[in-house]
């Protein structure tokens, strides 16, 4: 029987349209599982997309769309860049499918009565973009603490919310980790993660009562399940978990054998998925590859840093499969590694064009040339096409050593060493010479130069599908699973190659492209006015000396404002949602001081602070960066 081999991506937000770093993900996924498939494995590939939450329901009001409306928006981009990029996936799930929605329900009333939920009060510094509470440490007793995978800003929040008793399976998941050493991939990430949990697990808030757009809690309709407790259970509701009829799915699939995701979230798959499983009496995953990021000059490739790449401009420029093996061989997966148009472009032309499709084509032309069509199995290797043969072996041996260890760029690193192998072969070899001189010899090194390529190209397979099923059809070998892949290749040394034309499989780029980013947000357009214009308005700088609260209004604040030879003024300000009084007196801020006197709630206001709503809709104050004398105007 074949073996099962399942395999996940992370669920993408569905904030914006995929992008490079998505892609990697993705394409990572997709390789191991096109590798296990070659290998005859019974294979499951999921992915899909996350799609509640504070941070899509936020993103959809912007947008001025209903949050389902907005979601949906967003498919067609993820099902088209993945074809795009034969991405081979099984399934892909929706976390607002139905089925998703109330398997959850069912996994949390089970897990309430077991005991393992409860309800209590809470009250933390939540970052609305990752969508997660910090922790002690991380707040570290600063007042505003800023998140520490992000460093945006986060907001205070205390409600009512259930929690799932985590803490109790502390002891129980340093255990595990004790004894599953291979757990994470790579290893130095599994130090991280014990790390963390020796300092103290505390129970996880697992629902939010301040938001609507999520799974409601069974019975309890004021509250929505908070994402990461909805998101990882699509490993398993995926498979048919909880769904009556449904059971064959989990028996055969589960446990997961390998799930692919960034460092950012290793941490919620490492701690809060496994105690989740043994929790429910569930088996934990097998492996977890936890890759680097993309960074473009050093900061992490996002939407919201406005430095995306995007994966479809690049594969009309590149082509794609360039780009899958430029994300799997170019960068490693234990690190971070820099976006380069320019490298991308040298490893497309070095390694694709000048070393693999060149040599076919060289090996192709000259068996045209000399009217070969025919390359006949041969009963004896030459001494030089015997070391390409135990080449190709050890070849075979170390790609799967490294492929299962996750080490995709290993893995590439030793077929780009084979290819070298293969050339300096053919160079030795010199087979145009063979051709006047020797057409047994001639015959015979194209052969063996045929069985390398056939190596190469399986093992390429996966990284390069395309480009390498055009490859073996130049020599009539088509790509079928085998569950003893090696002796298969091995066995192309003996076999007769039928020639066919081939156009050139990679054409050199001449330019890298021009650095061609989406803008985080659409370009607005706003009217112009003359410097004389802005010149008119009094921009100073103040100290806020006072705050008081106004009578019957939950918004404004009055405030005492020193602008030095400006006077000393009251300003009112729409800040008291976001701000407590004691947060503003003694702090510096900027304040327009020319608008007409304004009438508030029986009160007269004379002036402006000025203020700006981060992501999350907090207001922030505007204020220079160190204190500078009350009453400078801006310039
Ligand atoms: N929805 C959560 C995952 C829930 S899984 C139960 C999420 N989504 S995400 O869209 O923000 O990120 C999805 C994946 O894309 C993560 O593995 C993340 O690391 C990856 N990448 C996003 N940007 C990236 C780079 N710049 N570089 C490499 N991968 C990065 O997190």
């Amino acid at each position: 029987m074949n073996k099962k081999f399942y395999v996940t991506t992370p669920i993408y937000y569905v904030t914006a349209k995929p992008h490079l770093g998505s892609l990697y993900s993705t394409v990572l996924a997709d390789i191991l599982a096109r590798w296990h498939k070659l290998n005859g494995d019974d294979v499951f590939f999921l992915t899909g997309t996350d799609e509640h939450g504070q941070k899509v329901a936020q993103a959809a009001q912007a947008a001025g769309k209903a949050p389902q409306a907005f979601v949906d928006s967003f498919i067609p981009d993820f099902i088209e860049l993945w074809k795009l990029y034969s991405i081979d996936y099984t399934k892909f799930i929706r976390t607002t499918d139905l089925e998703h929605k109330q398997a959850v329900q069912q996994w949390l009333m089970q897990l309430m009565d077991k005991g393992d939920i409860y309800k209590a009060d809470y009250a933390g510094w939540y970052c609305t973009p990752c969508e997660t509470f910090l922790t002690e440490t991380e707040v570290a007793g600063r007042t505003e603490p800023p998140c520490p995978s992000c460093n945006r800003s986060t907001v205070w929040l205390s409600e009512q919310a259930y929690f799932f008793k985590l803490s109790q399976y502390q002891d129980q998941l340093l255990k595990f980790y004790e004894q599953h050493h291979d757990f994470i991939q790579p290893h130095a990430r599994l130090n991280e993660i014990i790390s963390f949990v020796q300092s103290g697990l505390k129970d996880l808030c697992i629902s939010r009562s301040t938001i609507t757009w999520g799974i409601p809690f069974p019975n309890d309709n004021a509250h929505v399940t908070y994402v990461w407790a909805d998101a990882l259970n699509n490993y398993l509701t995926a498979i048919g978990y909880m769904q009556q009829g449904k059971e064959q799915g989990v028996a055969k699939w589960w446990p997961v054998d390998i799930q692919v995701m960034g460092k950012d979230i290793a941490r919620f798959h490492a701690i809060y998925w496994p105690a989740f499983l043994m929790a429910s009496g569930m088996a934990l995953p097998h492996h977890l590859l936890v890759h680097g990021w993309i960074t473009v000059d050093g900061k992490k490739m996002s939407k919201s840093m406005g430095n995306v790449v995007d994966p479809i401009a690049l594969a009309k420029h590149y082509g794609v499969d360039q780009i899958r093996y430029y994300l799997a061989s170019a960068l490693p997966v234990s690190h971070d590694a820099n976006f380069s148009h320019v490298e991308l472009t040298q490893k497309i032309n070095a390694d694709l064009a000048s070393e693999l499709g060149n040599l076919l084509n060289r090996m192709l032309n000259l068996a045209q040339q000399n009217n070969v069509t025919v390359l006949p199995e041969q009963a004896h290797l030459s001494a030089n096409a015997d070391n390409l043969q135990k080449a190709c072996l050890e070849t075979i041996t170390n790609f799967t050593y490294a492929i299962e260890h996750g080490q995709i760029h290993v893995a590439c690193a030793a077929v780009k060493q084979l290819v070298g192998q293969c050339n300096a072969f053919f160079h030795t070899q010199a087979p145009w010479k063979q051709a006047k001189e020797n057409q047994q010899e001639f015959v015979a090194s194209l052969q063996a130069t045929a069985a390398c390529l056939v190596t190469i190209a399986h093992l390429l397979w996966p990284i390069m599908p395309t480009k390498m099923t055009q490859l073996l059809q130049a020599l009539s070998v088509p790509v079928i699973p085998h569950n003893d892949l090696q002796a298969h290749l091995m066995g192309a040394w003996y076999h007769t190659f039928h020639l066919t034309t081939c156009s050139p499989l990679f054409e050199r780029i001449e330019a890298p492209m021009e650095q061609q980013q989406i803008p985080a947000q659409p370009v607005l357009a706003v009217e112009e006015i003359d410097i004389t214009d802005f010149a008119k308005s009094h921009l100073v700088v103040g100290t806020i000396t006072a705050v008081q609260p106004v009578p019957k209004s939950d918004k404004l604040l009055q405030l005492t404002v020193d602008c030095g030879t400006y006077g000393i003024r009251t300003i009112l300000s729409g800040v008291a949602k976001h701000f407590a009084p004691e947060d503003l007196q003694g702090k510096q801020a900027l304040f327009v001081l020319n608008l007409k006197p304004r009438q508030m709630m029986g009160l007269t206001s004379h002036g402006m602070m000025l203020s700006a709503a981060d992501e999350t809709g907090k207001l922030q104050i505007l204020r220079p960066g160190n204190p500078v004398p009350v009453g400078t105007r801006l310039s």
